[in-house]
């Protein structure tokens, strides 16, 4: 790809600050997947959603990977709420959408359903564990799910790192100002570790930019927090990356934890934000066992390049390897697995938690020294 067509072809943008939301009585309070969902259907990030799934698109999602219009989607966008928050509210009527009793979105009622949620696990997830944190949260947040179109009335004001968050159109400017007509997203959980830095430069290889897009939303509360990852982010492009040729904004999601699934979402969505490539390594979006190593990439070939319009980009799982005295992977090295150093995010954050020091192999020591800061105040 060298264009970055929006995901359906429109760039959605649902943001309408001037909207007079104040007689309208009915609310619902979202939690805060809701409203970063809310935030991400309205400034584009998820184009072609322009609201919260209604019963067909949601079956349509999650037994087919489409919306009922044809486009991919493989994560079902919904807002759930309780039997007792919804004898509250009419079909037909227009709501206000609230997060900590203020409003910061408003939807048309369009439709109230009853959603199959075990299938919605063991299709979107592969699993009904009640253990994986996504399923976790689809039988937590609600059986009952609200659909219709949204409009964003407020932007919630962020505490921290408040310039990192750019929308859609932003992005796609700063890319056009830059110069790039070929961008690579990366999508990350984790501080940024050799293996991610080998990867994000094979691939800076071969394309204009890189556009370093840190998941900052909710996730478990054993990954490392998202402004520890941000100054960690911050070493790292100062002393190790050429400064026009990486772009640092945030991604206010929710991880899902849905693996492959997952992987499709973050691409499309790294289309919207102007992206013609993206990266997708080893068990990408993964969690515990529940999906193989490759699995995020094999779903990619359900779907041809058209209907994608973003290239993937895969890689093997890489490592330091002593002999080689580099990065490298199965496909590049001949070595055993004795000469190599694999650690992954979860080592390292129990490494951490232990008060023990990454090796430099795994971890640029700049980085490290931000990590043991922060986890000393976290954990
Ligand atoms: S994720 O949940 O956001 O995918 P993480 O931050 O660990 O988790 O990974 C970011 C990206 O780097 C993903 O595409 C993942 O597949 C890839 N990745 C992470 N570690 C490795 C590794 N050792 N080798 C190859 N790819 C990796």
């Amino acid at each position: 790809m060298t264009e970055s067509i929006p995901h359906g072809g429109i760039l959605v943008n649902r943001i309408d600050e001037r909207y007079d939301y104040h007689s309208i009585e009915p609310f619902v309070e979202l939690d805060q997947t809701g409203l970063s969902d809310l935030e991400l259907i309205a400034n584009g990030a998820y184009s072609p959603l322009t609201g919260f799934l209604g019963k067909k698109d949601y079956e349509s999602v999650v037994t087919n990977l489409r919306l009922s219009t044809g486009e991919i989607w493989s994560i079902p966008i919904t807002l759930p709420v309780t039997r007792d928050q919804e004898k509250r509210i009419n079909v037909g009527e227009v709501i206000r959408l609230t997060y900590e009793g203020e409003t910061y979105g408003v939807m048309e009622l369009t439709e109230v359903y009853i959603p199959d949620q075990t299938i919605e696990a063991l299709n979107v997830y592969r699993t009904n564990d009640a253990k994986h944190p996504g399923v976790k949260n689809v039988f937590k947040r609600g059986d009952r799910y609200l659909a219709g179109p949204v409009t964003l009335v407020k932007k919630h004001k962020k505490e921290q790192f408040t310039d990192y968050y750019l929308d859609p159109a932003k992005t796609r400017e700063q890319f056009q100002e830059l110069g790039w007509k070929t961008v690579v997203g990366f999508q990350t959980r984790n501080p940024v570790h050799r293996a991610h830095e080998y990867i994000q430069k094979s691939a800076l290889e071969t394309v204009d930019g890189l556009f370093l897009n840190p998941l900052v939303g909710e996730t478990k509360s054993d990954d490392i927090p998202a402004d520890v990852r941000m100054e960690s982010y911050h070493v790292l492009l100062e002393y190790y990356y050429p400064k026009n040729r990486v772009f640092l904004a945030v991604f206010p999601a929710s991880m899902r934890y849905a693996g492959p699934r997952e992987a499709i979402f973050h691409a499309l969505v790294r289309k919207n934000y102007g992206c013609t490539h993206f990266i997708v390594g080893r068990d990408h979006a993964g969690v515990g066992d529940y999906y193989g190593t490759y699995d995020a990439q094999e779903i990619f070939h359900q779907f041809t390049a058209e209907e994608l319009g973003i290239t993937p980009l895969f890689f093997e799982h890489s490592f330091f390897c002593r002999k080689c005295e580099n990065m490298a992977s199965t496909k590049t090295c001949p070595h055993g697995e004795e000469d190599r150093v694999i650690l992954s995010g979860t080592k390292v954050r129990k490494l951490l938690r232990d008060g023990k020091t990454p090796p430099p192999e795994f971890s640029r020591p700049e980085v490290v020294q931000v990590l043991i800061e922060g986890v000393k105040v976290t954990i």
